[in-house]
């Protein structure tokens, strides 16, 4: 019985969905809010800070200039590629100018930093020209819970600011030759930290992320971590992947439990740990 009706509900949907999506007045009625002046000259400006090199997103194969069709006409920014507007307030809550051929640095006033709506931020794949991550993106934009700024060419220390980000749910700085991490960051919401290629030599291992019981994926990747890894990150209560690869001189051991019982899938990956079971 149970059988039959999941086929008669999976007919319904394949049969009917097509059309009733094809005459839906939600396709053709416009956002209820088109984008804040504002915000759309912001992002005209944080274009022009750039130059477009398709060098600059080598590493992308899937790389183009995104904000190639931005114009100052009567268009709605919050329709341009790579933009995404709140339906109810229409900010500009999500940037994606990753692989965007962008070259160029971002400093402190940046009108990147006017956006202050912004909810996700991808810059992953431009070259910023081993300029520094600005300390006010801590304070400018608090409402980011997804910061993605990976092989971008940032150097230099990591801003503290980062910890002020009280929604952070996912960090990726990996891959900026010359990034560096030198206090330990204070995470607590964080879901997601890929810090891949980041130099954390000066890092204290046996401090670092005490307080991020959210953790789901760590990525930590030739991070140059020195000492004995802490056995409570293999503890944390939602960790699925930890990766710690080509920190070679880090040590460490944890106690792998598997008793079926568990529904979560661990894979713990390392050169250079000791496992205990
Ligand atoms: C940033 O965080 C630090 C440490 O938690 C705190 O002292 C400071 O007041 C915060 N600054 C802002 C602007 O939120
Ligand atoms: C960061 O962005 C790049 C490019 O879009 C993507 O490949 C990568 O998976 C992103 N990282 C995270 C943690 O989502
Ligand atoms: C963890 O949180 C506690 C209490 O909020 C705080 O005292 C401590 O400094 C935090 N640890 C780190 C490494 O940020
Ligand atoms: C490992 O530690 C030793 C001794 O402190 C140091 O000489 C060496 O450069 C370190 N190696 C790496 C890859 O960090």
């Amino acid at each position: 019985m149970a059988a039959y009706t999941h086929f008669f509900f999976v007919f319904l949907l394949t049969n009917f969905l097509p059309t009733t999506f094809a005459f839906s007045p939600t396709n053709h009625i416009p956002p209820p809010y088109n984008c804040h002046d504002h915000e759309k000259s912001a992002l005209l400006q944080f274009k022009d800070s750039f130059i477009i090199d398709s060098s600059a997103s080598a590493d992308d194969p899937a790389a183009y200039p995104k904000s190639e069709g931005w114009k100052l006409d009567g268009s709605d920014c919050c329709s341009w590629d790579g933009i995404e507007c709140d339906d109810i307030t229409g900010h500009v809550i999500s940037l994606d100018l990753s692989g965007s051929c962008l070259s160029g640095s971002i400093d402190s006033s940046s009108s990147l930093f006017q956006l202050l709506h912004l909810r996700s931020l991808n810059l992953a794949f431009n070259d910023f020209s081993h300029s520094s991550i600005p300390f006010v993106l801590g304070h400018l934009l608090p409402n980011l819970a997804h910061l993605n700024l990976s092989y971008s060419g940032f150097s230099g220390p990591i801003p503290s600011s980062i910890s002020n980000l009280s929604k952070l749910s996912s960090l990726d700085l990996s891959s900026n030759l010359g990034l560096e991490l030198k206090t330990n960051p204070d995470f607590k919401t964080l879901q997601v930290l890929h810090l891949d290629h980041v130099d954390m030599s000066s890092i204290v291992p046996n401090d670092i992320l005490a307080n991020s019981s959210s953790l789901v994926s760590l990525s930590l990747v030739g991070c140059d971590l020195q000492g004995v890894f802490p056995a409570r990150i293999f503890q944390l209560p939602k960790l699925e992947v930890l990766l710690l690869d080509n920190n070679y001189n880090l040590t460490g051991y944890f106690f792998f439990i598997m008793d079926g019982s568990s529904d979560q899938t661990h894979s713990f990956i390392s050169s250079q740990l000791t496992f205990k079971r």
